[in-house]
């Protein structure tokens, strides 16, 4: 079976730093609480610029390819995660084999929300493991911020989300000698609680015609719901767990972590899982204070700004987790290569 690394790493945010007290001014908040609460300082939101879901994932994808050393056409495959694709539907993973203008390969869209940058990891792990691919551009790209209810009555949800991409080249190792790469990933999703954290609307039960015909001012259907006690509940169980399910099945203890990048929710998440898991400060990454929550973007850009900071090198070992909307979460240990 072949082994599958991470060969290149990318990611791109855009220009406009959103700040708390920038939010305070639309909406009743204020920077102590969502500070206190969340850890978050400033988030990206596109704002003017012309940006998509599909350009920031290009954008990423050339700072991954670029990383990885690699010619775009030894890409033979795509994997695109994303909660906000730029059209109801064909999802962006097409987008990006055009704008990359790759020959007609396949591309693969993944509706798993936070969890869908390790989700995508481990679709693209298993068909290098198989053979049929080589180097398979995987993107978590996110632009969350103008589906957001950016009023009062939407502020437990509309200051934590950010825009922004992430992409990996994941490839079929070429060193016979060399041992690492992915070494397993573990999914999970308990569907009983789909709607705690949920766009509703459009739907195949409330089609756009019905919505305009309803006309409902006080419809909130099409803005994100999130429960979010309820979420984060289950989110501090379901981090270390899944985290520990990929240590056992390798023959690991949590002070084997060189680096544990869990998906950017919430700080106070990130610090609970630190805590439970008696990990270091320099055994947990986060940049959730410059980004915000950027669902499934967030792991990416946060492995590819580790990597840039030396936080990521060869012989460790990195774990990825994530928690989120399904409720689906999953995790990933690497041994870098
Ligand atoms: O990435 C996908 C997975 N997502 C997560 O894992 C998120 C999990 N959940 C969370 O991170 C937290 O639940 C939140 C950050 C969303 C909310 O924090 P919380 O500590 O659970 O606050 P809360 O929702 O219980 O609200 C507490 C109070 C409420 O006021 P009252 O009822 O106590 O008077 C809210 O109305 O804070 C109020 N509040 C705010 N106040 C100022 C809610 N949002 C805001 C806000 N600014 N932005």
């Amino acid at each position: 079976m072949n082994r599958s690394i991470i060969r290149g790493l990318g990611f791109y945010v855009p220009e406009n730093i959103v700040t708390n007290d920038d939010l305070s001014k639309i909406i009743e908040t204020n920077d102590e609480w969502i500070t206190e609460r969340t850890g978050i300082k400033e988030r990206r939101w596109v704002g003017d610029a012309d940006d998509s879901t599909t350009s920031m994932g290009v954008k990423a994808a050339l700072n991954a390819i670029s990383d990885a050393e690699i010619d775009k056409n030894d890409i033979d495959f795509i994997v695109f995660a994303t909660l906000s694709p730029d059209y109801y539907f064909p999802g962006p993973g097409v987008s990006v084999q055009k704008e990359l203008e790759l020959d007609t390969i396949g591309a693969l869209d993944v509706r798993n929300q936070c969890s869908g940058f390790v989700y995508a990891i481990s679709v693209a792990d298993q068909y290098i493991k198989t053979g049929m691919y080589k180097n398979i551009l995987v993107i978590g790209s996110e632009y969350q911020s103008g589906g957001l209810d950016k009023t009062t009555r939407g502020r437990g949800v509309s200051v934590i989300f950010g825009d922004g991409a992430g992409a990996a080249i994941v490839s079929a190792s070429n060193n016979e000698n060399e041992t690492g790469g992915i070494l397993s990933t573990h999914l999970h999703s308990q569907g009983m609680h789909a709607e705690e954290l949920a766009l509703l609307r459009p739907s195949t039960s409330h089609w756009v015609p019905q919505i305009l015909k309803e006309n409902d001012p006080n419809d909130i259907s099409y803005y994100p719901y999130m429960n979010g006690n309820f979420v984060f509940k289950h989110a501090v169980t379901r981090f270390p767990q899944v985290i520990g399910e990929a240590l056992q099945q390798n023959g690991y203890e949590s002070t084997d972590i060189s680096l544990l990048i869990p998906h950017q929710a919430n700080l106070r998440i990130a610090q609970f899982i630190q805590r439970t898991m008696k990990l270091t400060d320099d055994q947990v990454f986060n940049n959730i204070q410059k980004y915000g929550n950027t669902t499934a973007a967030s792991i990416p850009i946060a492995m590819a700004e580790a990597k840039q900071h030396g936080r990521i090198n060869k012989g460790d070992l990195i774990c990825l987790a994530a928690f989120g909307s399904g409720f689906t979460w999953a995790s990933a240990l690497i041994k870098w290569t």
